[in-house]
């Protein structure tokens, strides 16, 4: 199983300490309800187990594994059902030695022996410590995990792959539901049911479903808002495949055709994306990408009469962020925003323009590519904007477009040496979208 492939390379990296990891645990909302239990990242990463409350211990001078589960009694199961046992895990995960939890107070005494330091994340630090009683190099976990899970194997694409698959048939599904009429939760439903029915429970992120002048709120998630003809709907959701992400965003007329004005500015962003994911490649700057597709956008405003002045200015002066206010890109994986791939990856932006993401790419990256365009009210009416970008922003005809919303067209790229791999199939063309929206 690919997971001890994992294991072996975590233990590769730290060969001289014991490496010790907390699964997550239940977090109560209130009396007998719990929250619903996601596991942690890092512990899908190297185990794939999904159950609460389990440890994991490396020892690399023993190449050795072992899962901690806890142990049901059959009080629990009476509320929480089958749980595996120690048996069925070792079978279920593919870790040679699995055992109870209540043993790994024990497990660690005799492990210390032979180690001069561990690798603690902080709460098996805290529960654990005076079982381990070595020097514990937290930082050094938490960068080796960063390295590694930067960097998808090949299993690890499989599995994103899948989850793109899903994502993208409960796209195609939104975009054959959607009419004029229909409330944004009955949409978000759509795409939650398509996800569901094919096994795939959890979502990545909760979903944005945005119509009409919600679509400039960019992280909306009412949903409740009933949508118009002439609106676009903005839907920017994924589900997740044991644990791993989707981050898929399509933007499609409710009535099913694009209205002059809404195909200039989707075209801009289309536009954008395609040429960023052409450039996306490994080697190239995240950063630079980013600057980039901020030149692009300020261009095609410019030509749609919304910027004025030199290009460079509206970048490096900011006027384009009134219009486009986030990143380009960020790494996908085991949590949407995933990881950026340890403290020897840190690169340095070359660009006069501050950006959040700043990386080298390489192959087994896999990242979004996400440009967008808004009209986004509260700059748009901000006195101190306005005072300030009154020279580059035509903004009588930038509140012409209030009710427009926004657009954004959001892919996961998989980076190689060569040609990026896109992974996300939905309709983006306009003549494929409008196509997609006939019923
Ligand atoms: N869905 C969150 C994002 O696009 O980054
Ligand atoms: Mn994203
Ligand atoms: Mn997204």
């Amino acid at each position: 199983m690919h997971y001890e492939d994992i294991r072996r390379s975590l233990m590769a990296r730290l060969p001289d300490g014991l490496i010790l990891l907390s699964g997550g645990v239940p977090v109560a909302r209130n009396h007998d309800v719990e929250y619903p239990f996601r596991q942690k990242s890092d512990f899908l990463y190297l185990t794939g187990a999904e159950e609460a409350g389990c440890y994991l211990l490396l020892e690399p001078g023993r190449r050795k594994s072992t899962l901690f589960i806890p142990k049901i009694d059959n009080h629990h199961r009476v509320w929480l059902g089958h749980v595996p046992g120690p048996a069925e895990a070792r079978h279920l995960f593919g870790v040679a030695n699995v055992a109870y939890a209540s043993e790994l107070g024990p497990a660690l005494k005799r492990a210390r022996k032979s180690a001069r330091r561990c690798y603690a994340d902080p709460e098996a630090w805290r529960r654990y410590k005076a079982d381990l009683r070595l020097p514990n190099a937290a930082p050094a976990l938490r960068d080796a995990l960063d390295e590694l899970r930067a960097v998808k194997t090949a299993a690890e694409i499989r599995l994103m792959r899948a989850a793109n698959a899903a994502s993208a048939k409960a796209h195609r599904a939104v975009m054959a539901a959607a009419r004029p009429g229909l409330y944004e939760y009955e949409i978000q439903a759509v795409f939650e049911a398509e996800c569901l029915k094919q096994g795939l429970g959890r979502l990545a992120y909760p979903s944005i479903v945005a119509a009409g002048a919600n679509a400039a709120v960019l992280h909306y998630s009412r949903n409740n808002a009933r949508m118009k003809s002439g609106d676009l709907l903005l839907i920017d959701a994924g589900a997740e495949n044991k644990g791993y992400a989707a981050d898929i965003t399509r933007t499609f007329p409710v009535s099913g055709r694009f209205t002059p004005r809404q195909r200039d500015v989707y075209s801009l962003v289309l536009e954008t994306q395609k040429r960023c994911i052409t450039m996306t490649r490994a080697g190239v700057n995240s950063a630079d990408l980013h600057v980039r597709s901020m030149w692009f956008i300020a261009e095609g405003l410019k030509s749609l009469g919304l910027l004025k002045g030199e290009t460079s200015g509206l970048v490096e002066g900011g006027a384009v962020r009134i219009f486009y206010p986030h990143g380009l890109t960020h790494m996908l994986g085991l949590d949407v925003h995933d990881v950026t791939g340890g403290k020897k990856r840190r690169a340095k932006n070359p660009n006069k323009v501050p950006v959040r993401f700043v990386a080298k790419l390489e192959p087994g990256f896999v990242v979004t590519m996400e440009p967008g365009v808004y009209f986004i009210k509260a700059l748009l009416q901000d006195p101190a904007v306005r005072r300030k970008y009154k020279g580059s922003v035509n903004f009588a005809k930038a509140e012409s477009f209030l009710d427009f919303g926004g657009v954004r067209i959001e892919d996961d790229i998989l980076v190689t040496r060569g040609a990026p791999v896109n992974l996300t199939d939905v309709p983006k063309e306009i003549k494929d979208v409008e196509e997609a929206c006939r019923r």
